[in-house]
Parts: C-alpha cells; structure tokens; sequence
C-alpha cells in the first residue's frame, strides 16, 4: 500500500493563494534512486527539485527528509510537514521490502537500482501535467496514467506482472492520482511564492577566455568561461557547452572552440543572458593584439604621407 503512496510526500492539503509566480514551464519533481545489492542491503537517495534547484534531500542515517532551503516547506504547516518526514521514514523501508520480497516473482536481478520518479508541471496559463514513473536499471518500465499503472515497455516478465499487482489497490490509486493531480500543482505554487527571491533572482554572468590544452599540432583551443549567472537558460556563441554548478546556486559553463592556430583572428565569445537586458556581453580573443595593430597603423599612415610630401616637395624644388 504504501509503495502506491508515493507522491503523498507532497502530504500537501495547502492553499496554494499565488497563481501569477511564474512566467515558464515549472515543476516540481521527486525522484527515489534505490540500488538493490542482495536481500538485506539497499541503498537510498531521495532528493526533490523544483525545476533546476535541488531543495529537498535525504539524511540516510537518520532517515528523514532534509529542507535544504529556509523555504522548502512552503505553506506547509507543522503537521503536514510532520507526517511528510513520518511518511518518508515509512516509504523508505517499505518501498524497498517490497522488492526484495517480490524480486523473484518479477525476475528481478541483483544487483539492481530502482527509480521512481514523480511531480506536476505547470504551463503558464491553466495547463498542467503529473508523472510518476518507475525504471529498473535504467529503463523506464511502467508508468502511472489516469488512476492506473502501465507498463511502459512490451514484457510479460515484469513491467506487466509488476502492473498488474499495482492496480488491485483502487483506493490508494485513486489517493495517488488525486496526489499528484491535485496536491503536487498546489504545493509547487506555495514553494513557488515562499522561494520567489531564491528561484526568481537574476544574476549576471561573468565572461573570460582563454586557451585549452592544444589539441594537437597546428590546432588550438578556445574556451570561453560563462559564471555566476541565473537563471539557467543562456546563449553563448560558440560550441559544445559545459554547464557548473556554482556553490552559491548559481551556473558555471564553459564553451570550447577548437580552431586552426592560424584561424584565430576576428573571433569573439558573445554572451546573451535575461539578466543583461539585451546588454549582449562580448568578448573579443585577439582584443590586444588588434588594438595594438590599430596604434602601428595610427602611427604609420601619417609618416608614410609625411614622406610622400616632403619627397613631392623636395622635387618640385628640385626642379
Ligand atoms: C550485501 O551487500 C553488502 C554491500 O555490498 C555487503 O556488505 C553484505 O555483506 C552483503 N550481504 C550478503 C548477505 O551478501
Ligand atoms: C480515464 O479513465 C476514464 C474511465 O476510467 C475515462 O472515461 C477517461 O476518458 C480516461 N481519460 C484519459 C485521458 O484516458
């Protein structure tokens, strides 16, 4: 029973006051990563995230539900938040001694991971989606749609065994889909409010180049360093991307180009970012090198017509 109560971890009868927090697709979605060793070990990392931001955990020593934001309880009030850590503490040996005690029955192998991962998402304007899925090694084998359990993949080893058993509970798939239909939608617009600064900040990026390990002969590496920045979408102009976390919930990305070493000139990293406000930041590779071009000709050109009229002169004179 309790294995169908998954999304009950967002336990969350709370009013959810706020419809205008966002302006983007956002969700809220937890995942449960559970490695199987043999009978008696397993594993377990559950974490919950509303859209790239982490903000609940997993203490497995103390087996409770860590807040990793002042503001990841939303609305919640302190009873909900009570039986949402007493929930978890149950799920947490429940959900895998329902495996172990079905691993034959399914064909389950050992060693094996199971992930379950569930939420809502919610479209600017009314829309709105939930998930809950289920994969073994990997792959997803069955998912929850409209009160009952499918098996995601053609098997009659385990996703439609595994299925089958699932959609004997009514009550409790009625309960999960009123959960995730209902509930999950509502919890996310409360965090959604109580998080605004957190989620909402917009943070400038930092830009630099510089040049990577030389690829090989004749060939060169460009990187241009993005930091700091929030939130997460950026365009940046050249190439394959490296996305960072910062520490302080910030992103970090490193763009690479690798060029011929004669090819360099004239190259620049431009940097697009919501924070700048159309304020593009661009970064020119060759900046000194062509500023101090700009001197030699700056210098150059007045000489050589200098010469040019002292010489027609002296020749007219000459004359
Ligand atoms: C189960 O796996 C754990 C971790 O690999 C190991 O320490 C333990 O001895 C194993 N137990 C059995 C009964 O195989
Ligand atoms: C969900 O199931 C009900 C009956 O159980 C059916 O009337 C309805 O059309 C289904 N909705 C979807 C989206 O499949």
């Amino acid at each position: 029973m309790l294995f169908l109560q998954i999304p009950l971890l967002a336990v969350l009868l709370v009013a959810g006051d706020n419809e205008d927090a966002f302006q983007e697709e956002i969700s809220f979605k937890m995942t449960y990563s559970s490695s199987f060793y043999n009978r008696s070990w397993v594993k377990i990392r559950h974490s919950a995230w509303v859209g790239d931001l982490q903000t609940h955990g997993w203490d497995s020593n103390s087996r409770t539900v860590t807040f990793l934001r002042p503001w990841s309880k939303g609305k919640l009030s302190k009873i909900e938040i009570k039986e949402l850590v007493e929930f978890h503490r149950v799920f947490s040996v429940e959900m895998p001694n329902q495996f172990h005690r079905h691993a034959n029955q399914w064909q389950l192998k050992y060693p094996f991971e199971i992930q379950i991962t569930g939420g809502c998402e919610l479209h600017p304007g009314e829309g709105k989606a939930v998930f809950l899925k289920v994969a073994y090694q990997g792959s997803e084998l069955l998912h929850f749609q409209n009160k009952s359990w499918l098996p995601s993949v053609k098997d009659e080893i385990t996703a439609q065994p595994m299925c089958r058993r699932l959609n004997q509970y009514h009550v409790a798939n009625r309960l999960v889909q009123r959960l995730i239909g209902y509930s999950c939608p509502r919890f996310l617009l409360s965090i959604l409010d109580t998080g605004k600064a957190d989620l909402q900040r917009e943070v400038k990026p930092e830009a630099w180049l510089s040049t990577g390990p030389n690829p090989g002969p004749d060939r060169q590496m460009l990187v241009c360093h993005v930091s700091g920045f929030h939130p997460k979408p950026i365009w940046v102009k050249w190439m394959q991307e490296w996305y960072l976390a910062n520490a302080d919930g910030t992103w970090y990305l490193q763009v690479f180009l690798e060029v011929e070493a004669t090819e360099t000139s004239g190259l620049y990293c431009r940097v697009r970012h919501s924070s700048l406000g159309g304020q593009d930041i661009i970064l020119y590779l060759e900046h000194h090198r062509s500023s101090r071009g700009w001197i030699i000709v700056a210098v150059m050109v007045p000489l050589v017509l200098l010469t040019a009229l002292a010489f027609g002169l002296w020749k007219r004179w000459s004359h």
